[in-house]
């Protein structure tokens, strides 16, 4: 294969000391290397199926091989019988527990933690393949491995539905979830303006299932100490699988200790607890043992969430000058007939153009499927897909460049639907900074070859909304001059415990080797879930305004001690004779806590009633496609992407790289294949479902425009997630610019290209 010498972008400028407003000091804006980067790499960081405890004991879980039926008989005395057998528990002698929510309610934290509404082994009614119906409990993770396959089950079945298109006409609109923002929206008529514009392109899409595949499986060690319960679990909501196991089993919420110091990733799919975390939780109070369950690959796939499929149609209407007269979107996605969300599909269609008309509605199905769950940017990575291949197939019918065609219709202060005002908006910037840098003038002819492959370049546009949540925080300072942040955040590799740091030493003006975070433990203050890409900007809220309270404390000792305002904190303690100081910050904790939830929850409605807050960005890419084989190779990417403030630019482009690297999975091989018969995932490995490799990915070059927002804590808007939105359209769009074909169906792989 020829291959053309690799362009190369200019690097990424350096990172600015201070970028813009508010307090910051030379530890924002530094690429600081991640404080737990040693312990991951060599191998000391503790997972959750790591903890040495004595006595542990290891749980296997029997898998339903229907997907709806019931339990006639279950035989255990083979598997009770095995050696080293301690427990084999079913829906026979499993513990009664509170029974799981229908829904989920943010009034009620308790519910969030949900992933489905299935009474696992408390019931003998099966709703999903995979379905836990036992466990075995033995001494060692071979015999109940072993006895696990020893469990005779004999089930009555009923014929699942689980054909996602062939269901299509049974989908009920979307009703919107509480509190949050309403899924969909219109301005003015669209259909009848789109019927009227002179140029107009209709597109239908397909995205396919996606699941779960954090390097680190779920696993979940339980141990009883009478009423109390610790489990080490690598979750995304402390607080949320606390409050969810204390309702479930009955306790009070501070008898459940959740410890999750390290999380090998979650994407989404560890913000809830899923039914292996509870059978454990279960297991151990039977056995009254420490239990250990670490799913299987396979397992995963079967017991947790993934990301929905849908079924989209876009509908384009313009001027001959390319403004946008009428924008439709219009989705299908599913949950499970016990659960699941709607993935707000259409929602990034409400803010990325100015279109004079808008209609954006969603629809949902339910299957005798797992629920689907929260999979990184849900609903925008599906729905950008749909939206920014159809904005390039209009620009192609009106002869504009595509680039032209987005600046042309960009939105200047106000959300067009509903009105919103944008807090900031650079999303021209990063595609005009993208173009330029990318050397988009070069683009070469439709259709170019190199060699036997044809040269393709693609744009794509990208935003994902900006979240801020509940963040306690514990600011402690000691006579050493060492400050100590604690709050149950999330470290799930993205360099949060990093940033925390970064952020305390610049507000409380200390020097960032003297800072460290605790995290990761429910016995610490309540933190933000690592959800939304928001949790770096709510735990930055908490932080400023400690820091603020510990100045405040150390000025009024330092006064005291005939010292100026900001002097040394371990000056000051030292000299008034104290060890250390301590501040707390955040929503009420204790019996008061709804009420910190409920004027949280009123201050977020206000807030989002006021300003639209987003991160936004612009990918641009090569691709080359065999002309014979259709053959895809990503040869060259590069993306600019405002997130607001950059703490730190080497975990933030990290993010925003994984976000990326996770979109060329969807545009390139992810794909759940699952037999509309059985209603069972076919591919449930890494083997068959199509996860990216090295060899896929080329050098991505990130780049940022560090802008702060006015309007969020530290300027943050969050970078978890905006990388992954627009990637399959930007290479959908370089495939029609190499090939003249349009591929509407992720993912693009080479029977769809040729
Ligand atoms: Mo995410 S999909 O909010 O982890």
């Amino acid at each position: 294969m020829t291959l053309a010498p690799e362009r190369t972008a200019r690097p990424s400028a350096p990172p600015e000391a201070d970028a813009g407003p508010g307090r910051t000091g030379p530890a924002i804006g530094r690429a600081v290397d991640r404080v737990d980067g040693l312990a991951k790499t060599t191998g000391t960081a503790r997972f959750s199926a790591e903890y040495p405890i004595p006595g542990l004991t290891h749980a296997v879980l029997v898998h339903a091989p229907i997907a709806r039926g019931r339990i006639r008989s279950i035989d255990v005395a083979q598997a009770e019988a095995h050696p080293g057998v301690v427990l084999v528990l079913t829906h026979l002698n499993a513990p009664r527990l509170t029974p799981p929510p229908t829904r989920m309610n943010p009034m009620d934290l308790s519910t969030m933690a949900a992933g489905s509404s299935i009474a696992f082994l408390n019931t003998d009614e099966v709703h999903v393949d995979g379905q836990p119906v036992a466990a075995v409990v033995a001494e060692t993770l071979e015999s109940a491995q072993y006895a696990a396959s020893l469990v005779r089950v004999d089930y009555e079945t009923i014929t699942p539905t689980a054909d996602f298109e062939a269901e299509l006409p049974t989908a009920k609109a979307v009703r919107s979830m509480p509190v949050l923002p309403p899924t969909g929206g219109k301005r003015g008529d669209a259909r009848a303006a789109y019927t009227k514009a002179p140029v107009q392109v209709d597109l239908s899409f397909t995205t396919p299932q996606h699941n779960h595949n954090a390097l680190e499986p779920h696993a979940t060690t339980a141990v009883w100490d009478g009423k109390k319960l610790t489990v080490y679990e690598g979750c995304q909501n402390i607080d949320w699988t606390q409050k969810f196991l204390a309702k479930r089993f009955d306790v009070p919420a501070s008898d459940v200790h959740v410890v999750s110091k390290y999380v090998g990733g979650g994407f989404g799919g560890k913000s809830k607890v899923w039914a292996a975390t509870l059978i454990t939780c279960m297991a151990a109070q039977v056995a009254q043992r420490p239990v250990r369950l670490a799913l299987t690959r396979e397992g995963v796939y079967r017991t947790v969430g993934g990301r929905t499929p849908t079924r989209q149609r876009v509908a384009i209407g313009a001027s001959r000058t390319g403004q946008m007269e009428a924008l439709i979107h219009q989705a299908t996605s599913r949950k499970g007939r016990v659960g699941g969300e709607a993935d707000q599909i259409i929602s990034c269609s409400l803010d990325l153009y100015d279109a004079a008309t808008i209609l954006a509605e969603q629809k949902i199905v339910e299957l005798d499927l797992m629920t689907n769950t929260a999979m990184r940017a849900p609903g925008e990575a599906q729905g950008s897909f749909a939206v920014e291949s159809a904005v390039d197939e209009l620009a192609i019918e009106l002869g504009l460049d595509p680039v032209e065609l987005r600046l042309l219709n960009q939105p200047v202060d106000k959300s067009p639907v509903h009105g919103t005002r944008y807090s900031h908006r650079r999303l021209a910037q990063a595609l005009e900074q993208g173009r330029d840098l990318f050397g988009w003038a070069d683009r070469p002819a439709p259709g170019t070859r190199d060699g036997k492959d044809l040269v393709g370049w693609g744009v794509a546009a990208a935003i994902h909304p900006a979240w801020e949540f509940v963040a306690n925080v514990q600011l402690t300072v000691d006579a050493t001059g060492s400050a100590t942040l604690a709050c149950a955040f999330h470290e799930m590799g993205m360099g949060t415990a990093t940033v925390v740091g970064q952020m305390v030493a610049d507000c409380l003006g200390v020097p960032l080797e003297r800072v460290s975070a605790l995290y990761g433990d429910s016995d610490l203050p309540m933190g933000p879930g690592a959800g939304g890409s928001g949790q770096t900007a709510s735990l930055a809220a908490s932080i400023e305004k400690a820091c603020q309270a510990m100045r405040k404390r150390l000025d009024a000792l330092a006064s005291k001690s005939g010292m100026p305002d900001g002097s040394d904190p371990a000056e000051v303690l030292t000299r008034a004779g104290e060890q250390s100081l301590t501040v707390e910050v955040g929503a009420d904790t204790g019996p008061k806590a709804m009420w910190g939830q409920v004027r949280f929850l009123s201050k977020m409605v206000m807030d989002s009633r006021r300003w639209m807050k987003a991160a936004t960005g612009a990918h641009y890419c090569e691709v080359r496609v065999d002309a014979d084989t259709g053959e895809l190779r990503i040869r060259r990417w590069l993306s600019v992407f405002d997130v607001g403030r950059v703490v730190n630019p080497k975990t933030t482009h990290s993010q925003l790289r994984g976000g990326i690297v996770m979109g060329l999975g969807m545009a390139m091989g992810e794909e759940t294949l699952i037999d509309t018969r059985t209603a069972r995932i076919m591919n449930p490995s890494l083997a068959e479902y199509h996860v990216p490799v090295h060899a896929d990915v080329p050098h991505l070059d990130v780049h940022t425009l560090d802008d702060p927002d006015p309007q969020m804590p530290l300027g943050i808007l969050g970078a978890g997630e905006v990388g992954i939105v627009g990637v399959g359209a930007a290479v959908a769009n370089a495939i029609r610019h190499a090939t003249g074909r349009r591929v509407t169906d992720l993912p693009l792989t080479l029977d769809r290209i040729v």
